[in-house]
């Protein structure tokens, strides 16, 4: 864990987008990767990495960034958080706090916030941190991150305009990955999960939410009036895209139960679990050799023999079938 890390040592963070090689700083004109690409600060600002200025933007991401980067995005999204909150009837800096209490973020830990938007979770986060810990944020547009970046100013946090769906961040570097509010509409969900997983430390926490009403509301009237009132509302939450290998799965609503919060630690591979534990019954046998060893099938004469015959010697089908085949069929033949 870095103690009191310089904006330099930020860098380390970052990688090539496209390929995950390291990049190294070029001057002060921005970080440089093997082939000479260089991914530029954003108008001299060593904060501000500018990763969509080289790699460009995709049809979905020209999308968003009508949205989120045209003339006054910044005070339309306010507009939006306004009526948002007070339709909910909670305070924004309230609703935020709680939402990322739930990260249990502790000094000296290493965060990413994903699409940050103006960067209201970037200064709770980073009062969470403290000076020892280090906060990257990253947003496609170029207005939201500069009006997050306008928001705080520390050697300690570090912004790139980059995609979500293709990140320039080393994987497995943080102990927390955040997002909040826009995966619904990234392009690619299944892509935008496995980036959040891949930079995250195996054991660590991610967790993103966005609109999607909780199942017991659907079809009541008040999910239909919030429905016809935006269409993203009726999206399920994405369980089915969580990587294979999440643990430690966590799902709540909040917001009036009209917005999904999702949360998992990456952990090395599968669960662990052991195949091999024998079935104690007339059946026999364990979960391996029933998904692996089954057979052509017999008779129901014949199956009905089998059990009778083992159950009369106290042993398994399973148990039997093993006794009978292999002395009828000796290993090496
Ligand atoms: C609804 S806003 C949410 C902002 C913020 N997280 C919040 O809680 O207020 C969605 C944000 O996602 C950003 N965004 C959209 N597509 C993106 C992508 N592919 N990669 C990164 N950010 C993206 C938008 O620019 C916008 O700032």
């Amino acid at each position: 864990m870095n103690m009191n890390p310089t904006r330099t040592s930020l860098y380390e963070a970052f990688c090539d987008p496209l390929t995950h090689c390291a990049l190294e700083v070029t001057g002060h004109r921005g970080l440089k990767n093997g082939d000479g690409t260089t991914y530029k600060f954003l108008d001299g600002d060593e904060s501000i990495v500018d990763f969509l200025a080289t790699t460009g933007a995709s049809a979905a991401d020209v999308a968003n960034l009508k949205m989120y980067d045209d003339q006054s995005p910044t005070e339309r999204y306010r507009n939006f958080l306004r009526w948002l909150f007070q339709t909910f009837k909670v305070s924004e800096a309230e609703f935020r706090t709680d939402l990322l209490a739930r990260l249990k973020i502790s000094g000296g830990m290493k965060v990413l916030v994903i699409g940050c938007g103006l960067g209201e979770d970037v200064a709770i986060i980073h009062q969470a941190i403290g000076a020892g810990g280090e906060l990257h944020a990253q947003d496609i547009s170029k207005s939201m991150v500069k009006a997050a970046s306008d928001s705080i100013d520390s050697p300690n946090v570090c912004f790139s305009i980059s995609n979500a769906l293709s990140l320039p961040y080393k994987s497995r570097y943080f102990d927390v990955v955040f997002h909040f509010g826009g995966i619904n509409l990234f392009g690619n969900m299944q892509k935008a999960i496995a980036e959040l997983e891949r930079v995250c430390k195996i054991g660590g926490r991610v967790m993103f939410g966005d609109e999607g009403i909780a199942p017991h509301l659907r079809g009541t009237e008040y999910a239909n009036i919030l429905i016809n009132n935006n269409g993203l509302w009726a999206l399920e939450a994405p369980m089915h895209q969580l990587p294979h290998n999440a643990a430690g799965i966590e799902i709540t609503y909040v917001l009036g139960n009209c917005f999904y919060l999702i949360s998992f630690r990456p952990q090395e591979g599968l669960p662990k679990v052991d195949l091999d534990v024998p079935h104690v019954g007339t059946r026999g046998g364990s979960a391996r050799t029933r998904y692996f060893g089954r057979l052509e099938g017999v008779t129901p004469e014949t199956k009905d023999k089998l059990v009778e015959a083992a159950r009369a010697r106290g042993i398994s089908a399973h148990a039997l079938l093993e006794e009978i085949i292999n002395r009828q069929i000796p290993s090496g033949q």
